[in-house]
């Protein structure tokens, strides 16, 4: 590839960006539809085209979301997890089909709270992804370290081997429908986020790792979202670095203003 080249190609690199409000279990039934309607407005009324917001909500107000979003065009739909499984006797979880069916086009999954409190494992999440894929939604795969693993310097081998192992079986059309989100788990909730220079140079490293097995072009189409204590004062700083194409917001999507403001962070 001549220098050139390489320059134009850098310029022509058009990666989506996208802003997920993750409301893990939070808002009951009605104060779920007042959070969506009110981003629902401010985003049509303030917010650029060239911005995805996702509202990754609680199971049971996915239907009811799906109406406030709809044909807004620039609001989607996403639940937080999926059963392993496509159907059958696991009473109380929640197919991908479901999902699908409520209108939404997006999937969390791996998130640390469902790693670290329901055991998901690396394997369960690879046929998570298989499924969703497989029913033409996007799974937002979410990765990311520990604060000993962080202070064991080890955290690249760690979160390439989360990617390997749940991701690295799909084709090269598959992995560029998947969007990956960072977020070190020192880094959520807890107020401490992660410097605008570490999310790049773990964004970069995810994305080199990529281009490893995909090649550079397939790695330059995958967004890398940064997580853990994303504000409207620090995303403009997150959202500036090269490899960081978004964010996947918990605590501040709760508040529509604050979530907003996030998202016209680019
Ligand atoms: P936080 O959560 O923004 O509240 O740190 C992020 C997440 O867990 O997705």
């Amino acid at each position: 590839m001549n220098y050139l080249w390489g320059e134009t190609r850098k310029n022509q690199i058009m990666r989506k960006k996208i802003v997920a409000g993750n409301w893990k279990m939070n808002k009951n039934l009605s104060e779920g539809l007042a959070l969506a309607s009110e981003v629902v407005n401010i985003v049509n009324d303030e917010l650029n085209d060239d911005v995805t917001v996702v509202l990754c909500t609680p199971f049971i107000h996915l239907s009811q979301v799906a109406k406030i979003v709809e044909g807004s065009g620039k609001v989607f739909l996403s639940a937080q997890n999926i059963s392993e499984h496509e159907s059958g006797a696991y009473t109380g979880d929640i197919s991908i089909e479901m999902v699908k069916s409520t209108g939404a086009e997006y999937v969390v999954l791996g998130h640390s709270e469902r790693r670290e409190y329901h055991n998901e494992s690396n394997a369960q999440l690879a046929k998570k992804v298989d499924l969703t894929l497989a029913n033409g939604l996007t799974p937002i795969f979410c990765c990311g370290e520990s604060l000993e693993i962080r202070e064991s310097g080890k955290e690249v081998a760690y979160v390439t081997n989360q990617l390997t192992e749940s991701l690295f079986h799909l084709t090269e059309d598959e992995i560029q429908k998947v969007v990956i989100a960072y977020e070190p788990i020192w880094a959520i909730g807890t107020g401490r986020t992660a410097s605008s220079q570490q999310a790049q140079d773990m964004h970069k490293s995810l994305r080199d790792f990529l281009a490893g097995q995909y090649g550079q072009e397939v790695a330059d189409e995958i967004s890398i979202l940064y997580g853990g204590s994303a504000k409207p004062d620090n995303a403009p700083e997150l959202f500036a670095q090269p490899d960081v194409d978004g964010g996947l917001i918990g605590g501040a999507s709760l508040k529509a203003r604050d979530f907003v403001s996030i998202a016209k962070s680019f």
